[in-house]
């Protein structure tokens, strides 16, 4: 069986498939899907780390997290993203942002599979289309910020989020810094390429520009423009990073995530 159904407003699909046993078919249309709906989660699946690896490379070259040390010798592509029950503070991720884009080559995928989640409906991911942010911007600020870049860091607004990971697995690194169109084009659609959780100024030579800097982060992240996925055991979810901010919500519980990214 192979089943694609999109979520409202088509922002996110799930996909209805035995990743062991998709065919080269199936494997086109789930890149497709991705291109259209941003991002795609599938339920129930029992990969082993070869399995999912296997699928990851159907998207592209796979990445070095520069935060995080691998799960083992065999598999340093997969890192490990838990939250302990007995965790204070905020977990990993929990602001909207996009992935590692304080980087010049940011990764265009990234794909978690759950190992241990709680409740479900207790600790989601909250997905933010951009494609339909962009759509939704009035044409002035289109104008504007197609003519902007922005600055980011691995120490900006979401930092402190890592810090304790980083702390556990001992891989300290030094700030890391890039600087990326605000405005980009991605499978021939516009798109809002903005990390809230990392941005630290557009590149304007002359003061900060705060006050268009807080109408762009309020735009991005209105509530039309969200998909708020729910976790369960053996779930696999992809996004492109360049078209949907994402983040945690705030729960308290054990979870463990395997996490892989794309180039
Ligand atoms: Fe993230």
């Amino acid at each position: 069986m192979f089943k694609i159904v999109p979520g409202k407003k088509d922002i996110g699909a799930e996909i209805f498939c035995n990743i062991n046993k998709i065919n080269k078919k199936e494997c086109k249309k789930i890149k497709s899907a991705l291109q259209k709906y941003g991002m795609l989660y599938f339920r129930k699946q029992k990969l082993n780390s070869k399995n999912y690896i296997k699928f990851a490379k159907n998207f592209g070259k796979l990445a070095e997290y520069p935060r995080l040390k691998g799960l083992n010798k065999k598999y340093p592509k997969i890192t490990v993203v838990q939250r302990k029950v007995s965790d204070k503070g905020p977990s990993f991720g929990e602001q909207f942002h996009t992935d590692s884009i304080y980087t010049k080559q940011p990764p265009k995928f990234t794909m978690l599979l759950s190992k241990l989640v709680p409740k479900k409906g207790k600790a989601n991911t909250e997905f933010c289309s951009q494609y339909l942010a962009y759509k939704y911007l009035p044409v002035s600020f289109k104008k504007k910020l197609k003519k902007y870049k922005g600055n980011y860091s691995s120490e900006g607004p979401i930092a402190i989020t890592t810090q304790e990971r980083v702390k556990e697995k001992g891989k300290i690194n030094k700030e890391l810094k890039s600087r990326h169109n605000i405005i980009r084009k991605i499978n021939a659609k516009y798109t809002i390429y903005c990390s809230p959780g990392h941005f630290v100024g557009f590149n304007s030579k002359l003061k900060r520009e705060r006050k268009l800097e807080k109408y762009l982060f309020n735009h991005q992240i209105k509530k039309k423009f969200q998909f708020s996925l729910a976790w369960e055991k053996n779930q696999l979810a992809i996004w492109d990073n360049r078209s949907m901010l994402h983040q945690a919500t705030p729960f308290k519980g054990n979870r463990i995530m395997y996490r892989i990214t794309i180039n």
